[in-house]
């Protein structure tokens, strides 16, 4: 089952002029169900001209905050987007699923680390749960954060940021990056790129001195300042990820060249709450995503771009190829799982388990 919930929309907060924060109500019967870590996003889903339209949005609020609350900017021409920035407000009833994510590392209360984090525009909000939630749960911790934007006024948690400097003076430090806003510092003016996160890497900060780095926002800007980081020693292993799906375009399956052997049918059983079902399908036309949501099964996802991790499940029998991936990392591909959106069956028999999460 996708597991939708209906929550009631709390409070909404302009954030920025196209940015807006939205705090859910959770009943007590649902605690439980979204109780969330640091960096984790929901599913929101909505109905737009009868077209069924689910987007993923992170949360931005502490672990210890006790506010289900996420951000949501407003994309130009974007369907959901705009219609959440035009229509939400205190009282809509709104279908969410539970938190997911990976976008963290397990924090300790006697852990002395140094955190390293490099955001772009909306990126921040993952980014601001993770920095919250750390200070807090280990005091002995540090945070760098990296912050890009146009310019002052599209800065999205502005006010909270700068709350939170003068709570942690000497456990947390902000540079902000503008792009069309001078600064002081010419270090500090234009876009968070590789070459800006090399120029970092040797003027302001040492990768030795940090432990991990927390990197979102675009494509391009995540693909560089990683780059980055590993050439000045950090292990990839110790870089965590998040990409929004805004920036990637859809991608077209391209059937194998190689030559089809036997029916070309794939019989492939889905295990989603302790329940399996069964369909047969075509092995090149569609993902087993598609394919099990035409034969009727409730099956979870989001983006279908291999982004959000939602319709993330583990192949227990079989084989598939899988088409993109922005969202698994090494270690959960070595431990099979795959995204159902972007797999397609190259066994005669594929089982693959929702319910698995380890
Ligand atoms: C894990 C994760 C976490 C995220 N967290 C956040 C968050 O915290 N805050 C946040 O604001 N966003 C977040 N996002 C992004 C969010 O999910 C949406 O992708 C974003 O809000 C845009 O959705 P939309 O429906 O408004 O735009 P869409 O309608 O999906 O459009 C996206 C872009 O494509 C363009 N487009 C649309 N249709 C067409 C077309 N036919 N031809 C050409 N171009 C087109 C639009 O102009 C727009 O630029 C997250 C994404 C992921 C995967
Ligand atoms: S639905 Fe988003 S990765 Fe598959």
């Amino acid at each position: 089952m996708s597991k939708f919930y209906p929550l009631s929309v709390a409070q909404v907060s302009n954030e920025t002029r196209d940015c807006i924060a939205v705090t859910f109500a959770v009943p007590p019967e649902l605690e439980e169900s979204f109780k969330y870590q640091q960096g984790q996003h929901l599913t929101l889903r909505t109905h737009i001209n009868t077209e069924d339209v689910r987007r993923s949005y992170s949360i931005c609020s502490a672990v210890q905050d006790g506010a289900l609350r996420v951000a949501i900017k407003r994309t130009p021409g974007g369907m959901f987007s705009t219609w959440a920035n035009d229509t939400l407000k205190p009282g809509t009833v709104i279908e969410v699923m539970p938190p997911m994510g990976h976008f963290n590392v397990p924090l300790n209360a006697a852990n002395r680390k140094n955190y390293m984090a490099f955001a772009a525009g909306s990126g921040i909000t993952p980014i601001l749960s993770i920095i919250k939630t750390t200070l807090l749960t280990e005091p002995n911790s540090r945070f760098t954060l990296f912050y890009g934007n146009r310019a002052s006024s599209s800065v999205i948690f502005k006010n909270e940021l700068a709350d939170l400097k003068d709570i942690y003076t000497d456990r947390l430090n902000i540079a902000y990056v503008m792009s069309r806003e001078q600064q002081d510092i010419e270090l500090f003016n234009g876009r968070i790129t590789k070459e800006k996160a090399q120029q970092f890497l040797q003027h302001w900060v040492r990768v030795a001195d940090y432990d991990n780095a927390f990197i979102c926002g675009p494509e391009d800007m995540m693909h560089g300042v990683s780059a980055a980081l590993q050439e000045a020693g950090m292990p990839k292993a110790n870089i965590k990820i998040e990409l929004f799906a805004a920036s990637i375009p859809k991608h077209q399956h391209k059937p194998r060249a190689q030559a089809e052997v036997g029916t070309g049918l794939t019989e492939v059983t889905v295990v989603m709450d302790g329940n399996h079902t069964m369909f047969t399908m075509d092995r090149d036309k569609e993902s087993i995503l598609d394919a099990g949501l035409r034969a009727g099964i409730d099956m979870r996802y989001s983006c279908k771009g291999g982004v959000c991790s939602t319709c993330r499940c583990k192949v227990l029998d079989g084989k598939v190829d899988m088409d993109v991936n922005y969202a698994l990392e090494d270690y959960e591909i070595a431990r099979g799982f795959v995204l159902s959106c972007q797999s397609f069956p190259v066994t005669d028999k594929v089982v693959v388990d929702f319910d698995q999460h380890e």
